[in-house]
């Protein structure tokens, strides 16, 4: 077309460069650009003017006058998803979910639509699914809605004319990637198309009070696609996770202006949608194997909430020249590092082996207090020595193979009781001042030494 020209755009700081370039100049991010489109003239102010983001009406208020923000939440339906929130849906924010193609994006928003829209106008805009399909599937998660409205469109003034009319609470779009602008010339997906369509959006929620849901697709290194200031636009950022083989999904606020980014809510997918897991760590002890080496029950806290997984370590002896280290829901660094102390501090040989850590269920463990429960599978697994399947692990490792000490103690060991442990391995420190709980044999650990003991005989 005439008067455009391809640019490229660090997806990062939004750095514009003719040609692509490996390494942004400017906030030397690597990989960071993508190809847009730009028009050649430069735009006049007054076409900046007409851009949809300006188009609310806004106004300057006096500090004296401006009321401390009683947020008004909405319950979801969902309570997991409300924790996450911080409580609810916020009416004026701006929320972006961000997730793998597949995980159950739209499924989670057609779910909280039912909810959402018994006492709140919905308006569900879909630039993916027809509204047919979307009705299938409603229809399937048993979605009523009485206010639920659904417009398959991707042209964003076309979205906000029809949000004019409809005069919704909430909006959901799905996806901010498929739409686009008419004043923006590149394709949808684009690096200012979604800076555009979400600006757009955004302002709508400032402006009129409304509660808007964005749903982001991630790029293939597993960031959210499009520009970076689009986390920084929101007032949320939650990011669906989880195994898509596997039914389970976690969902985590990585940024939050209402609520802790600490808490996670899990949920499972089932044939008639999400269902909510209010009792994680039985879920995820659910199939545990018993009677065998290399597994070790830890306890995290997620948020406010103590869960129970459990570690599986696999060592085996190696045919590469250098061994393999594999870590599934641990830190790659940290399995590093266990292995070095215990190599170290125990004399331990991992160096002719490989070494694989998993978390069953799919948890993203990076609490330290895990690491105790890391080296004793590591230890299980490597001298074939089972670990008692009453026993639970909680502790953080020091370089020098101390055993130091963490926060939330009695929780952590309440919960432990509560699905049936026996015995609890605890720093020294924390051993000492743990309340007693009923049920619960406390194991003080100074250091790596200490846990060998606990490790049984090959039976
Ligand atoms: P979807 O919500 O469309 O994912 P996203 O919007 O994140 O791309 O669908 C997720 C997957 O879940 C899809 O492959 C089909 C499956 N699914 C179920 O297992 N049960 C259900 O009730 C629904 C609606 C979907
Ligand atoms: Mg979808």
């Amino acid at each position: 077309m005439k008067g455009l020209k391809t640019v490229y755009i660090c997806e990062r700081c939004e750095y514009t460069s003719a040609k692509w370039l490996g390494k942004c100049p400017k906030c030397n991010a690597w990989n960071s650009f993508v190809e847009d489109v730009e028009e050649s003239a430069p735009s006049s102010s007054a076409q900046k003017r007409t851009s949809v983001a300006y188009a609310g009406e806004s106004h300057a208020t006096a500090f004296s006058e401006l009321e401390a923000p009683a947020y008004i939440r909405s319950a979801t339906g969902l309570s997991e998803l409300d924790r996450v929130l911080g409580g609810g849906l916020v009416a004026g924010s701006a929320v972006l979910i961000s997730g793998e193609p597949g995980i159950g994006k739209s499924t989670l928003l057609l779910q909280i639509c039912d909810t959402l829209g018994r006492e709140k106008k919905v308006l569900y805009v879909s630039g993916e699914e027809s509204g047919s399909q979307i009705k299938l599937r409603a229809e399937r998660l048993k979605v009523l809605g009485s206010n639920l409205y659904i417009l398959t469109e991707t042209n964003i003034e076309n979205i906000l004319s029809e949000a004019k009319k409809i005069e919704p609470d909430v909006i959901i779009a799905d996806s901010v990637q498929t739409m686009y602008s008419d004043i923006i010339s590149s394709s949808p997906g684009s690096v200012s198309n979604v800076k555009e369509v979400a600006l757009a959006l955004i302002g709508k929620a400032k402006t009129e009070g409304i509660s808007v849901i964005l749903v982001g697709h991630v790029n293939k290194e597993g960031g959210i696609a499009g520009p970076k200031v689009l986390e920084h636009m929101v007032d949320a950022v939650l990011n669906f996770e989880g195994d898509k083989r596997q039914s389970y999904r976690i969902i985590r606020a990585q940024k939050n202006r209402f609520g802790s980014t600490n808490e996670i809510g899990v949920f499972e997918m089932t044939d008639v949608g999400l269902r909510q897991v209010a009792n994680p760590s039985e879920m995820l002890l659910a199939d545990r194997p018993t009677d065998i080496s290399g597994n070790c029950a830890v306890c995290t806290i997620e948020g406010s909430r103590p869960i129970v997984a459990e570690i599986q370590a696999l060592v085996t002896p190696t045919v590469f020249p250098a061994p393999r280290r594999t870590s599934n829901g641990i830190d790659y660094n940290r399995t590093c590092l266990i292995l070095a102390v215990l190599e170290k501090r125990l004399g331990l040989k991992f160096s002719g082996s490989d070494v694989y850590l998993n978390v069953i269920g799919g948890l993203e463990i990076d609490e330290p207090a895990s690491d105790l429960g890391i080296a004793m599978a590591l230890i299980s697994s490597l001298t074939d020595k089972k670990i008692p399947d009453s026993l639970i692990a909680i502790g953080e490792i020091g370089l020098a193979g101390e055993c130091r000490g963490v926060s939330h103690v009695e929780q952590r060991v309440r919960e432990a009781a509560r699905l049936g442990f026996t015995d609890v391995l605890l720093p020294t420190h924390n051993a000492q001042s743990c309340p007693a709980v009923d049920g619960i044999t406390v194991h003080p650990v100074k250091n790596i030494y200490d846990i060998l003991k606990f490790l049984k005989g090959n039976n």
